[in-house]
């Protein structure tokens, strides 16, 4: 049963106290509801891509309280600041080089090296990132494939039963999603047309704001390039051959030559999903970026197709 929570101090605290326990929870933003968990917790994260249904892993934005947290979690430009000073909190997305110290799961970026970032203006989404004392990962609040919600009611409609709660903040004011900037160098770029007029982003630039040239990240909402070891990667293998590197799913091996790591030693898809990035990369520092990663058969059920479609786009490579 998905709980329908009032925006009161008593709704508030139910909202928070869940998100503090890793579930998710359904509020509204001025652009479209958003389904929020604890960006710090890959477990957390999972289970919005599990919710959702979403067959592939995209990044997500990472919802703050206030401007001033940014510089925790991304390096903001110039550029970005002004962005940023002109229309945070508000309907703009920024997606920034991302600090290694930052403790967002790796799957809240899909492991790239960009974090996305807004500052929400709703008051409700403020209040529920205070109470929650956490940066909340949100994609739009509906099942993959249907369009965004702007009421509660949208969001039980598409997920109920599915997700822990939906905090009720009447509709949404904007009724579009954000609007996206990346960077490409100095320049700032469209990357999805949203809640903030063209113009008024010029005007706070400067500058002409310009489409993406980068094949990277020219696709708005989906990236044409998702992130890739160096080493090889040999999918559904029965075990490792000598001298390659393995990532399994279920118990390792007693012995292994090489270096050798579970993506959930009990088989659950959602800590599965929550360990892929950083194990990925792990394993690929570990074996120096050369060689071969033999990987264990995942199940293509629930988390599992996601986790599968990103396997096999970075055993294709960069760009596949
Ligand atoms: O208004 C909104 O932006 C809503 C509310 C809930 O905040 N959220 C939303 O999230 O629309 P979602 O997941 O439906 O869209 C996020 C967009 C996608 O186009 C995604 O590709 C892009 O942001 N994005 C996120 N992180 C990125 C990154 N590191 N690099 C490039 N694009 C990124
Ligand atoms: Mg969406």
């Amino acid at each position: 049963m998905t709980e329908v929570l009032q925006s009161d101090a008593a709704g508030m605290a139910r909202a928070a106290a869940l998100l503090g326990d890793g579930q998710c929870v359904g509020f509204p933003t001025e652009t479209v509801y958003g389904l929020g968990a604890d960006a710090c917790n890959g477990a957390a994260v999972a289970r919005i891509f599990e919710a959702k249904g979403r067959p592939r892993f995209n990044p997500l934005i990472v919802h703050l309280s206030a401007a001033g947290e940014a510089e925790r979690h991304a390096v903001l430009s110039h550029q970005a600041e002004r962005l940023a000073g002109a229309f945070w909190p508000g309907p703009l997305t920024l997606v920034l080089p991302r600090r290694t110290e930052s403790p967002v799961a790796a799957l809240v970026t899909a492991g790239l090296d960009t974090v996305a970032l807004r500052v929400p203006a709703h008051p409700v989404a403020q209040a529920l990132i205070a109470a929650a004392g956490r940066a909340l990962a949100a994609p739009s609040a509906n099942p993959s494939g249907s369009v965004s919600p702007t009421t509660a009611a949208h969001v039980l409609d598409g997920l109920g039963g599915r997700i822990a709660a939906v905090l009720d903040g009447g509709a949404c004011p904007v009724g579009v999603e954000s609007t996206v900037i990346g960077f490409e160098g100095q320049r700032a770029v469209l990357l999805r047309p949203g809640g903030i007029p063209t113009e008024a982003l010029e005007t706070a630039l400067g500058a002409p704001l310009e489409a993406p040239t980068s094949a990277q990240i020219a696709a708005p909402g989906m990236l044409a390039s998702h992130y890739a070891p160096k080493a090889r990667l040999r999918l559904a293998a029965l075990a490792a051959r000598p001298n390659e590197g393995w990532l399994g799913f279920g118990p390792l091996p007693a012995t292994q030559d090489g270096p050798a790591l579970t993506l959930s030693s009990t088989g659950d898809l959602i800590e599965a999903a929550a360990n892929l990035f950083a194990h990925l990369r792990t394993l690929d520092r570990l074996m120096a970026g050369t060689g071969t990663i033999a990987v264990a058969p995942i199940p293509a059920r629930g988390l599992g197709v996601a986790i599968n479609d990103r396997l096999s786009r970075a055993a294709a490579g960069r760009g596949g």
